[in-house]
């Protein structure tokens, strides 16, 4: 079975999903998007009212915010695989809760599984939760490392906390933007010895 194969069939599974309470709340789920070949997966927090309504991660304001970033970065969104930890619409500012995340873990995973990106970029307290079952802070984590699977991961802030966060908003996005150059240097690094 291809990728597309096996992601069609991962989201038949979760498309009536009522494994937490924001199945409730959401118009359904919001699944990952993008180049099922792509080096680099970015996994955000959950679907915001426009994504919720698109049914695509990232359409809204903090998409907009992360494509201007990932242009700076000199990374496409094209050739990026892109999605949640959660795949339900959360209300804004509405925290994420551990049984929500815990409830959707099993689906990143699969997802992670078929897609095999190379690096992994978290965006924000949750994404980092859900990949390394980590409660550090963001902060401590920005260096990159090699996860158990070999796959690298850069830990960095989501875009919204630099909407949420007015006076800190300009290093934020400095921030991110550098986080994001670290994730395209390793990509580059791998592709240039795979050549070799
Ligand atoms: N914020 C997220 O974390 N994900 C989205 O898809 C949109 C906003």
């Amino acid at each position: 079975m291809n990728k597309a194969e096996q992601l069609t069939i991962l989201q038949q599974n979760y498309l009536s999903c009522g494994k937490c309470d924001l199945c409730h709340t959401r118009t359904a789920p919001v699944f990952g998007f993008g180049n099922l070949d792509a080096k680099l997966m970015i996994i955000g927090q959950s679907p915001g009212f426009e994504e919720d309504k698109a049914g695509r991660p990232f359409v809204g304001i903090s998409g907009k915010l992360l494509n201007y970033m990932l242009t700076q970065a000199k990374l496409d969104r094209l050739q990026i695989y892109i999605t949640n930890t959660l795949l339900c619409f959360v209300k804004p500012g509405v925290s994420v809760k551990d049984d929500q995340i815990m409830a959707c873990r099993n689906r990143l995973q699969e997802e992670i599984n078929i897609v095999k990106p190379k690096v992994i970029v978290t965006l924000g307290a949750p994404a980092l939760y859900a990949l390394c079952w980590s409660k550090d802070s963001i902060w401590r984590n920005r260096k990159p490392k090699q996860l158990s699977t070999g796959i690298w991961h850069v830990a960095t802030y989501h875009p919204a906390a630099a909407l949420y966060h007015a006076d800190k908003g300009k290093g934020i996005i400095d921030n991110i933007i550098t986080d994001l150059r670290k994730a395209k240097l390793i990509i580059d690094l791998l592709e240039k010895k795979n050549k070799k």
